[in-house]
């Protein structure tokens, strides 16, 4: 039997938090006011052009400032940086969110997070809206990556950090 719309959003749900993602901020700028927004929706999209997309919830307060068409940077968070997805998510909006955390400029004035471990600086080219989400497209104009590899990982609705690897057993 067809699942029913509720059973469908009740299991997709609880499948979703099996979906491990690298936790990011993502980072814009308009007028002279910063936002910065946590988030797991983000996606490689092509490198030719090199290219990444974010999903953002039509109520989050920077969606109108990404839909006027403003730039954005993805930062992929440090295993040590809860602390930042917290406030980038919390009650403290606004540039408050940037009181917390090093953060430098870009060659497009998006700020960016010096110590992150990773952090796309993204043109936007495109949005589409869908449901209550839009996606927003971007060209990637500058790229930092960070020596360590040690991402902030978001699964089963906690934060963790990627563990050892699995060692196929001899046989
Ligand atoms: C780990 C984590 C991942 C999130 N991923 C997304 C996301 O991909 N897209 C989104 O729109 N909001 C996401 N959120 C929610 C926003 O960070 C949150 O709603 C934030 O407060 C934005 O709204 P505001 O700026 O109006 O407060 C995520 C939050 C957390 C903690």
């Amino acid at each position: 039997m067809a699942q029913d719309n509720e059973a469908i959003s009740t299991q997709m749900r609880a499948g979703l938090r099996r979906l491990a993602k690298a936790v990011v901020v993502i980072t814009t700028k308009k007028d002279g006011q910063r936002h910065a927004m946590a988030a797991t929706a983000v996606s490689e999209l092509s490198m030719d052009p090199p290219s990444m997309l974010i999903c953002v919830n039509k109520t989050a307060s920077m969606h109108p400032v990404l839909a006027s068409g403003a730039d954005f940077c993805i930062n992929i968070l440090d295993a040590d940086h809860m602390h930042i997805s917290a406030a980038c998510s919390g009650k403290v909006k606004g540039e408050a969110r940037f009181e917390i955390g090093s953060w430098a400029d870009t060659s497009i004035d998006i700020p960016r997070l010096d110590d992150a471990q990773a952090s796309f600086v993204c043109r936007q080219t495109q949005q589409i809206t869908y449901g209550s989400h839009s996606i927003f497209i971007g060209d990637v104009v500058e790229a930092f990556s960070s020596p360590v590899v040690d991402p902030l990982v978001y699964v089963d609705g906690r934060y963790t950090r990627v563990g050892p690897d699995i060692v196929a057993d001899a046989a």
